[in-house]
């Protein structure tokens, strides 16, 4: 049978990072790939016992069809949880639960985007969502990060120079995959012009909990008077990824629509999760919850600063980072980190190279990404060793 494929999917391919990624699967290899949280950090006792409790007490709640929009406590409570910890949302937003951050890069781009249409991204951003946009055929045009941020005289010409834009992708909180935070004026900055040139952004927010140093960074959304920022959050990272729950604080009229988008993808998210997530915000303390996280990835981010200082040496830089799952490492400029990741991993440690994270993945980079959430700290450290000896031995 020869299949045939939409317009849509055909141009789709896997990306060639997925080779890296199989190698990950290896118990033998060391995957410093994975954008995962740490195994200490999900609240096995509190969610066990809160499942327990809702299958004995509201079964059928948990297990029935239910609406669209979300669970209405969780609902109810998210939208005074985020006005009230962090200004968002105002009376003419609304707020949906979606599976996990990366259903609302769908739904979004779903419901606003048409072929030919250009999103202006963060370069290097993150793959699932730069995929996404692509299977709605958007044009993706890359923006280079300054240490605080996107540029934004890059942005501005970008703004100039592109016809169709209609949004700006951005992930200002320890950016997968630079763990680069934009900085407050910048902030405001991208809000103007998004103003000025008439384009929405699309805020995703997944790490902002996970700030373990230095001091927090209002969000876009908080000042979005205008109805122009959608904002994505996500349980994912301060809850856990499987029980796959996310949320959308958007202007209503959007929110209409990506709830149609969704009737036709899932019908909604699975209300189970929904009343664990509920729950656990309302009656256990998600404040000390959140601290402690904050404290196991201080500390993990201490054992990986403290191996790569060691073993790195000159030839591999590194940005520091103040919360969230990754680093973000830098070989001589010229060397290709595709090429260094290869060779990792017939050292048997796995990493993800900088131009899978590009709009255009056939570029070179000379960069790859860190995650040091998911391994043990043994082999963190062993995992660090063998690039800075892979780095002495190539380089
Ligand atoms: C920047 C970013 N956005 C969205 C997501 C998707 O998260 P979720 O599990 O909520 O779909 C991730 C996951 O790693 C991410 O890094």
């Amino acid at each position: 049978m020869n299949y045939s494929f939409s317009d849509r999917v055909q141009a789709l391919k896997p990306s060639a990072i997925r080779e890296i990624f199989k190698y990950a699967a290896d118990p033998a290899v060391i995957s410093l790939s994975a954008g995962n949280p740490a195994p200490e950090a999900f609240p096995v006792k509190e969610i066990a016992e809160i499942s327990a409790r809702i299958l004995q007490e509201r079964p059928i709640d948990a297990l029935q069809y239910s609406v669209t929009e979300g669970y209405v406590p969780l609902r109810d409570h998210l939208r005074s949880y985020l006005k009230e910890k962090h200004n968002i949302g105002r009376e003419f937003d609304s707020l949906l639960i979606t599976s996990g951050a990366q259903q609302v890069m769908d739904l979004f781009s779903k419901s606003v985007l048409n072929e030919g249409d250009t999103v202006l991204c963060e370069a290097p951003s993150f793959i699932g969502s730069l995929n996404t946009f692509r299977s709605y055929r958007a044009r993706l045009r890359g923006v280079p990060m300054d240490p605080d941020g996107m540029n934004m005289d890059a942005l501005e010409t970008a703004l100039k120079e592109e016809k169709n834009v209609k949004f700006i992708y951005t992930i200002p909180n320890f950016q997968n995959p630079t763990g680069i935070t934009m900085s407050a004026e910048k902030r405001r900055r991208m809000y103007e012009l998004a103003k000025q040139y008439g384009v929405l952004i699309l805020e995703d927010n997944p790490y902002g909990d996970i700030r373990f140093a230095g001091e927090h960074v209002e969000a876009v959304k908080s000042f979005d008077e205008d109805g122009i920022v959608v904002y994505a959050g996500t349980f994912s990272k301060v809850i856990s990824p499987g029980m796959r729950v996310g949320y959308c604080v958007a202007p209503q009229e959007i929110v209409q629509k990506m709830v149609v988008c969704k009737q036709g993808e899932d019908v909604h998210t699975t209300i189970w999760s929904q009343m664990i997530c509920h729950e656990f915000m309302t009656k256990y303390d998600y404040e000390a919850h959140l601290e402690r996280l904050r404290s196991v990835y201080r500390k993990k981010a201490k054992v990986a600063t403290d191996a790569m200082d060691e073993f790195l040496g000159a030839k591999i830089r590194y940005l520091p980072i103040e919360g969230g799952l990754f680093f973000w490492c830098t070989l001589p400029e010229g060397i290709d980190a595709a090429e260094f990741s290869k060779q990792a991993v017939m050292r048997k440690v796995c990493v993800v190279p900088g131009n899978a994270f590009l709009t255009d993945d056939t570029q070179p980079s000379a960069s790859f990404r860190i995650n040091y959430t998911t391994p043990t700290d043994e082999n963190l450290v062993k995992g660090v060793r063998i690039l800075g000896e892979l780095a002495k031995d190539v380089l």
